[in-house]
């Protein structure tokens, strides 16, 4: 096959590309950057850039690369340092989910591209009640925090869109929270943050987490490429809660554990958001996407995964 990757570059992109290419297929690889044009061919994909902003640049670049599927892994989280104002650290990212989402697809009808591989999140979008373990079928939120508002009806559209396009065909995957080589989650800044104690344990720590390492999440998605259909979440098989997650990478760190704070005080310091993210946001399951997909995530599990990362000393302080 003929695949377009919008978001190269990234995490997921370094991982998918090279799978890609071993599996037989060929590869553009879309950046907004000229200097990582070299990075894209050391993978294995021809260059492509554009602005995914950019409705003729993204019509041009698809024409050229004649696909016969398309990859949406674009995100900007330049701003999203501060998880406090949660809206502006993914106003740019809700943008590629939207406008973004709308230059490829408009593209792809355009070019008769068969199928659109599209990311979205599987974790706290789902709604906050019911199961801690939810399916693809399950409600996602339809009361959300304020702050998390404008980044839900984002990813609702982008899913809406997709899932309702017969040509192309569109897949949705809903990833857990990324970790592994060139993921900003669970890096060493973050680990340093750990091992300080500065990540608290709010209230009961009862919201349930699922975690995804890179690879495997680029393993999905490359089978989805090939063979998708609908929404999967794509998640390791040990969904956990805060209270027992957090703590256990603490100790994986060598760190003393987490501190408590209440949920009224978290509530001040850090939002509402921010305190549902951790006290009662649900994980998901990936029952479908092994049925489905044949997939079966190299780290089943984010202990054996996070202690794999501790071991080869990448979270060292
Ligand atoms: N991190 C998580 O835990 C998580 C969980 C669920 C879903 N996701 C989603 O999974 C996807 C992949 O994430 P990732 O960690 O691989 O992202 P990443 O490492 O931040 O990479 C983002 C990619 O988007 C490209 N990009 C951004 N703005 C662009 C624009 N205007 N035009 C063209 N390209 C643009 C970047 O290209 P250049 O920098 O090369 O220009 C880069 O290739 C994202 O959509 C993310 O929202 C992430």
């Amino acid at each position: 096959m003929r695949i377009f990757v919008a978001g190269a570059t990234g995490a997921v992109g370094r991982w998918l590309v090279p799978r890609l290419v071993r599996a037989g297929h060929t590869v553009a690889g879309l950046t907004r950057t000229p200097a990582k044009a070299a990075v894209l061919r050391e993978l294995g994909a021809a260059p492509v850039v554009a602005d995914a902003l950019d409705e003729r640049a993204v019509h041009a670049a698809v024409q050229a690369a004649r696909p016969d599927a398309i990859v949406h892994e674009l995100t900007d989280l330049k701003a999203a340092g501060d998880l406090r104002k949660f809206d502006r650290a993914f106003a740019n990212s809700n943008r590629l989910r939207t406008l973004g989402t709308d230059h490829l697809l408009a593209a792809a009808r355009d070019c008769g591209v068969k199928r659109m591989v599209v990311q979205s999140f599987c974790g706290w979008p789902y709604a906050r009640s019911g199961g801690h373990v939810k399916s693809e079928e399950d409600a996602l939120d339809p009361d959300p925090p304020a702050e998390m508002r404008p980044t839900l009806e984002a990813i609702r559209y982008m899913e809406q869109v997709i899932t309702t396009s017969s040509a192309p065909e569109g897949v949705a995957l809903r990833y857990g929270a990324f970790y592994g080589p060139g993921t900003g989650a669970f890096d060493p800044a973050t680990a340093d943050q750990i091992r300080k104690r500065r990540v608290p344990l709010i209230g009961d720590g009862g919201a349930w987490w699922s975690f995804v390492h890179i690879d495997d999440a680029a393993e999905a998605t490359a089978l989805a490429v090939e063979r998708g259909q609908g929404v999967y979440n794509i998640v390791d098989d040990d969904p956990a809660p805060v209270r027992e997650w957090l703590p256990a990478i603490a100790t994986m760190l060598g760190a003393k554990s987490p501190i408590h704070v209440p949920k009224w005080l978290a509530r001040v310091a850090a939002g509402e958001h921010l305190v549902a993210m951790m006290t009662q946001s649900r994980a998901g399951s990936n029952a479908k996407a092994k049925r489905e997909l044949g997939w079966r995530p190299r780290h089943p599990s984010w202990r054996g995964g996070f202690a794999e990362i501790v071991g080869n000393g990448a979270l060292a302080a």
